[in-house]
């Protein structure tokens, strides 16, 4: 049985005064909801704020990038050390990092390698864009992305990786995928993908999350599929009613 997984991915939303307000009433709305686990993904500057409010509540602290290093000369970023001092998570090759920021799927399975050393739980994301989607792109380019970004991780730590599928062309947009075809990548690509790497064993343990427009409208309708285990939630999960609906739609 895979637990379901709900994570709330902030962006660039939200200064640390700002973040305290919805942590405290976040955390009063959430933490007894049970059967899910729950995180939230604030900027940097707001972890330490964000992991004192959340004290010794379930909810899960998580970042929403790290550099691979362990420390050095690369000015601007946060090294899986730093991360690990405050949180359990990190959110890894999202598609606005893979598109503005030029992460490749080597450069994602860095990071990876470097999560399960600092001993992170990683949230790994995979999903095509518009031009991909309608040029009937999307199997090969997410089945590429999902090999080559968790490949060369140990055996162990596998079943601990949590893969979010993200059509690009739903995240932000208002437009959904729906439920069926968003479960079919996960069935037909994400998780053969998983076998080859792992084994169907460790491959059917790992949790497949969509993101992507997810709200407390539409949320049931992925909850409700087989092989999607929760959500990646952007936007939604800035509204405090929303998430909490969100989180208690995904533990059922
Ligand atoms: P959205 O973002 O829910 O605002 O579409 C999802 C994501 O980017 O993780």
């Amino acid at each position: 049985m895979r637990k379901p997984f709900v994570a709330g991915n902030w962006k660039m939303n939200k200064t640390i005064a700002e973040t305290r307000d919805l942590v405290s009433q976040l955390s009063e709305k959430i933490s007894a909801i049970t059967g899910v686990e729950k995180i939230i993904c604030p900027p940097f500057v707001s972890l330490q704020t964000a992991s004192a409010l959340i004290g010794d509540s379930d909810i899960g602290l998580g970042a929403q990038n790290m550099h691979w290093e362990e420390k050095g000369a690369f000015t601007g970023e946060v090294s899986p050390a730093m991360v690990k001092e405050l949180c359990g998570y990190v959110i890894l090759g999202h598609s606005e990092r893979r598109a503005y920021f030029n992460e490749s799927d080597e450069i994602v399975n860095r990071k990876l390698i470097s999560a399960q050393k600092y001993d992170l739980t990683p949230i790994v994301c995979v999903g095509e864009t518009l031009d991909q989607y309608e040029s009937k792109l999307t199997r090969e380019v997410v089945s590429r992305q999902t090999s080559q970004s968790l490949r060369d991780v140990s055996p162990d730590f596998a079943p601990r990786i949590v893969v979010a599928y993200e059509p690009v062309w739903a995240i932000g947009t208002g437009k959904a995928s729906n439920g069926l075809e968003a479960n079919a990548v996960v069935k037909d690509v994400i998780r053969p993908a998983l076998t080859e790497l792992f084994g169907l064993e460790t491959a059917q343990a790992i949790r497949v999350l969509y993101g992507g427009s997810v709200t407390s409208s539409n949320a049931a309708e992925f909850f409700g599929q087989p092989d999607i285990d929760g959500a990646l939630v952007g936007g939604a999960s800035l509204k405090l009613d929303e998430f909490a609906a969100i989180t208690r739609a995904a533990a059922g």
